[in-house]
């Protein structure tokens, strides 16, 4: 498949600097769009604050670097867009300032997209909306597994403000008739963070906020590639997770043992993690790559 132009927002973050080396090594052409730099080569960061429309527009018609001068003429719409950039959890902002950038940030770059042309957009929603990551006090979940058809409730603003954008994404997906494809990540690990997992087995508890569920920041640059490789799907949702649970005990046992009171909706894979990669692995093809068993107990 031929490398697309992609604009990729908040590229130089956690999570966007692993998933933009990925989709270039894939042979797309990257544009970054963020407030801070990336340091990747063959890749230009463009700064801009996506808060501002006219900054969202800007950004989506740019060159992507010098030689985009020896083409000889202006710079046209990129083949799709990744939106990630965000204020990424509660706690580093104040609250109203945390929903406000994050949904006038996706409205912009949603609409700039699609006033522009683009039918592909892809944008980072998050695990939180299931309502329990940032909750307060000790939240259950409705039922397990928790897969793209739950009743989403968070309470707190950062969560909202992504439930808030799921719908953004649904209302232009709906008017333009558009694919944009809205990836409920989970708490994104880089290969370095792989040392945390020995006290996740020790104090299970401390994930329960997570739902047991991860996504290896490189799994996740292929999640975002299998959306872009796929169209026709007009607005939707996919968990982006890796495959297991983060402890050694079986999904079933486990989840029966911590969570007796929580329903369980259909039958488990053995380890099957309770934030469920199922729509990922069926409709996209994603086979994770980076199993965290691979990793504990390395030094
Ligand atoms: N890290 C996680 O575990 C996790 C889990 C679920 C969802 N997410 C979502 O994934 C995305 C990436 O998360 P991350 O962990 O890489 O966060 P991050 O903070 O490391 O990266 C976000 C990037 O967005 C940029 N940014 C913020 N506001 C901007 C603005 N107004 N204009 C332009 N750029 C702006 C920041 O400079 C930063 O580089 C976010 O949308 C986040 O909400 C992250």
């Amino acid at each position: 498949m031929a490398g697309k132009r992609i604009v990729f927002t908040g590229g130089s973050g956690k999570a966007g600097r692993h998933a933009v080396a990925h989709l270039q090594a894939k042979g797309h052409k990257i544009l970054n769009v963020d407030l801070k730099p990336l340091d990747l080569p063959g890749v230009n960061t463009l700064f801009a604050d996506l808060t501002k429309s006219g900054q969202a527009f800007n950004a989506l018609t740019s060159h992507f670097g010098f030689d985009g001068y020896e083409l000889g003429h202006t710079p046209v719409a990129p083949d799709a867009v990744v939106h990630f950039a965000a204020i990424p959890r509660v706690l580093i902002e104040p609250d109203d300032a945390t929903f406000a950038a994050n949904v006038a940030s996706t409205y912009n770059v949603i609409e700039a997209a699609m006033k522009l042309g683009v039918r592909k957009v892809i944008v980072a929603s998050s695990e939180t909306t299931y309502g329990v990551c940032f909750a307060e006090g000790d939240k259950d979940f409705h039922s397990f597994p928790l897969e793209e058809d739950y009743d989403i409730d968070p309470m707190d603003s950062y969560g909202l403000s992504k439930l808030c954008n799921e719908k953004t994404a649904r209302a232009f997906a709906m008017r333009y008739g558009a694919d944009i494809y809205a990836l409920r990540i989970g708490n994104v690990i880089e290969p370095h963070e792989y040392g945390m997992f020995a006290e996740f087995q020790r104090k299970p508890m401390m994930r329960k906020r997570n739902a047991w569920s991860y996504v290896d920041a490189r799994d996740l640059g292929e999640i975002v590639h299998l959306c872009l490789e796929k169209d026709g799907l007009g607005f939707q949702v996919f968990n982006a997770v890796n495959d297991g649970i983060t402890v050694e005990t079986p999904t079933r046992e486990f989840l029966a043992k911590y969570c007796p009171d929580t329903p369980i909706t259909r039958p488990l894979g053995k380890f099957e993690g309770p934030l469920s990669n199922r729509k990922a692995r069926e409709v996209l093809g994603f086979k994770e790559a980076h199993d965290w068993r691979r990793y504990v107990g390395q030094k």
